[in-house]
C-alpha cells in the first residue's frame, strides 16, 4: 500500500497520535506535513505515555523512519528539547529522523508576535497555542521566512544581513504599534543562537521529498500524519478561528512534495463526540450541564499542548461529512467510544438551522464570522455499560454497534478502526490495513 494520510476530521485532538502509532507497525515511514509544535499527539502503550509536539507518532516503533516535511514549521529549540526528553526516557531517534532543509523555522519574534497579537485582540482573540505558528506561516507566505538551508556554511554574513533587514520591520512594528520596548530583537544574537541549533539539527537535514518518493516508488507504505483537524484548516475551517496551514489531506502533497497519485487511502480520525480548544463557533457545544461535565471528566479533555480545558459537545455529522468531502476520506477511525459508556441517550447533530428557521445541510463559510446556527439532533439509546479495552466488535453491546453504524452511515464512509481506550492495545480493527 503506498501513501496513506491520517487526518483529523473535527477540531483536532481526535486521537491521531494513537492511530498513527498503531498503524506504524504495518508501515515503513511516517511523515508530518504541516503545523508545528502547536500539535500535541498522545501515544500510550503498556504503562508508558508520551506526548509529541513535532516528532511523528511513528517514532516508538523500532526501525521505522520518521520525517518532517517542508510544510512543517519547526521551532528548533522545541525540537531539540523533545529529542532530549525522549532520549532521557530511553527512546533514541538516532538515524531514523529526516528533516526537510526547506522547512520554515519558528523564530523568537514569531512567538512574541503570536502572544502580542492575541493580547491586542482581547475578547476577539483566536485562542492560539502561543507557539508562533501563525506568524511563521505569515512570513513564509510573505517570502521573508527563515529555513534550515539558509544556514549553509560560508554564507553566515549574507544570512545575518537578511535577518537584520527582516528585524528592522519587526522592531518598528513592536515599538510603534505594540509599544513594546522589552521585546526588540537583535540579529547578531539570534544568528549566534540559531547557528548552535543548526549544528545539532544538521545531521537530520535532507531533501525529504526525494526520500519519500523513493520509498513510495519502492512500494513501501508511508503514513502522512496530519496535525490539527479539518475544521482548523485555513481555507476550509471556521475561518478566522483556524490555524494557519492546510490541515486537510491535500496538505500532505504540498507539505511533503509528493504527487496526489501517490495517495491511495485517507483515514479520518473522528471522536465519537466533539471537542474544540480555543475560540470560535462550535454548534453542538454543551456549555454546561452533566453531559458536558461527564465528557470533560471521563474523556480527560484537557489540551495536550497548553493544558487548557477542551470545550465538549455531541457528535456533529455535518462536520465529519464536510471532512469526508474535503479529504476524500476512504476510512473512519472512531475514537473514545468508551467515554460515552454512562449515557442513557446519545444525540447526533444531523443538520443546522438559523434563527429564521432556514435549514442547512452543508456548513456555510460565514459560520466562523457570524455563528448563529443551531444543531438539529436525532437521538439514539446509549449502552450504559463499560466497553473500555474491548478489542473485538462482537463483544460490544448492540447499542454501541448501532451507534457506530449510524455515524458511518451519516458520514458516508466505512469504519476501519474503533478505539475503546487510550492505549495502543485498546483497539478494534474492522477492516484490512
Ligand atoms: P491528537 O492530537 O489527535 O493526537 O489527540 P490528543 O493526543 O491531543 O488527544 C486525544 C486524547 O484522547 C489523548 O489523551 C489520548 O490518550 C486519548 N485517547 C485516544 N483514544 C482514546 C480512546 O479510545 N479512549 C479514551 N478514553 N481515550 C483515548
Ligand atoms: P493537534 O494536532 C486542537 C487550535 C488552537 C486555536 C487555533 C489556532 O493536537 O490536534 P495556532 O496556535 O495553531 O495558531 O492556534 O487552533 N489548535 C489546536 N486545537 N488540536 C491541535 O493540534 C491544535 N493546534 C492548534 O487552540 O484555536
Ligand atoms: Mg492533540
Amino acid at each position: 500500500m503506498p501513501g496513506v494520510v491520517v487526518v483529523g476530521s473535527q477540531w483536532g485532538d481526535e486521537g491521531k497520535g494513537k492511530v498513527v502509532d498503531f498503524l506504524t507497525e504495518r508501515a515503513d515511514v511516517v511523515a508530518r506535513y504541516q503545523g508545528g509544535n502547536n500539535a500535541g499527539h498522545t501515544v500510550m502503550f503498556g504503562d508508558r505515555k508520551f506526548v509529541l509536539h513535532l516528532l511523528p507518532s511513528g517514532i516508538f516503533r523500532e526501525n521505522k523512519r520518521v520525517v518532517l516535511g517542508e510544510g512543517v514549521v519547526i521551532d528548533p529549540e522545541a525540537l531539540l528539547e523533545e529529542l532530549d526528553a525522549l532520549s532521557a526516557q530511553g527512546v533514541e531517534v538516532g538515524d531514523r529522523l529526516y528533516i526537510s532543509d526547506a522547512a520554515n523555522l519558528v523564530m523568537p519574534y514569531h512567538k512574541a508576535f503570536d502572544k502580542l497579537r492575541e493580547q491586542w485582540r482581547g475578547a476577539g482573540k483566536i485562542g492560539t497555542t502561543g507557539r508562533g505558528i501563525g506568524p511563521t506561516y505569515e512570513d513564509k507566505n510573505a517570502r521573508r521566512g527563515v529555513r534550515f538551508c539558509d544556514f549553509r556554511p560560508g554564507y553566515e554574513a549574507i544570512f545575518c544581513a537578511r535577518l537584520k533587514e527582516i528585524l528592522e520591520e519587526k522592531n518598528v512594528l513592536l515599538r510603534s504599534h505594540y509599544r513594546s520596548d522589552e521585546a526588540l530583537f537583535d540579529a547578531e544574537e539570534i544568528c549566534e543562537r540559531y547557528a548552535v541549533f543548526y549544528e545539532r539539527v544538521k545531521p537530520y537535514l535532507c531533501d525529504t521529498s526525494v526520500l519519500l518518493n523513493e520509498a513510495l516508488d519502492a512500494g513501501q507504505t508511508v503514513l502522512f500524519e496530519g496535525a490539527q483537524g479539518t475544521m482548523l484548516d485555513v481555507d476550509h475551517g471556521t475561518y478566522p478561528y483556524v490555524t494557519s496551514s492546510n490541515t486537510i489531506s491535500g496538505g500532505a502533497c504540498t507539505g511533503c512534495g509528493v504527487g496526489p497519485t501517490k495517495i491511495s487511502r485517507v483515514i479520518g480520525i473522528t471522536k465519537a463526540y466533539t471537542t474544540r480548544v480555543g475560540e470560535g463557533p462550535f454548534p453542538t457545544e454543551l456549555k454546561e450541564g452533566p453531559v458536558a461535565a461527564m465528557l470533560q471528566d471521563r474523556g480527560q479533555e484537557f489540551g495536550a499542548t497548553t493544558g487548557r480545558p477542551r470545550r465538549c459537545g455531541w457528535f456533529d455529522a455535518m462536520v465529519v461529512r464536510h471532512a469526508a468531502r474535503l479529504n476524500g476520506l476512504t476510512d473512519l477511525a472512531i475514537m473514545k467510544v468508551d467515554v460515552l459508556d454512562t449515557l442513557q441517550t446519545i444525540r447526533i447533530c444531523v443538520g443546522y438551522r438559523d434563527q429564521q428557521g432556514n435549514q442547512y445541510d452543508t456548513i456555510p463559510h460565514w459560520l466562523g464570522n457570524y455563528g448563529g446556527l443551531e444543531p438539529v439532533y436525532e437521538e439514539m439509546p446509549g449502552w450504559n455499560e463499560p466497553i473500555d479495552g474491548i478489542t473485538e466488535l462482537k463483544k460490544l453491546p448492540q447499542a454501541a454497534r448501532d451507534y457506530l453504524q449510524r455515524l458511518s452511515e451519516l458520514v458516508g464512509v466505512p469504519t476501519l478502526l474503533v478505539s475503546t481506550g487510550p492505549r495502543r492495545e485498546e483497539t478494534i480493527m474492522l477492516g484490512d490495513f
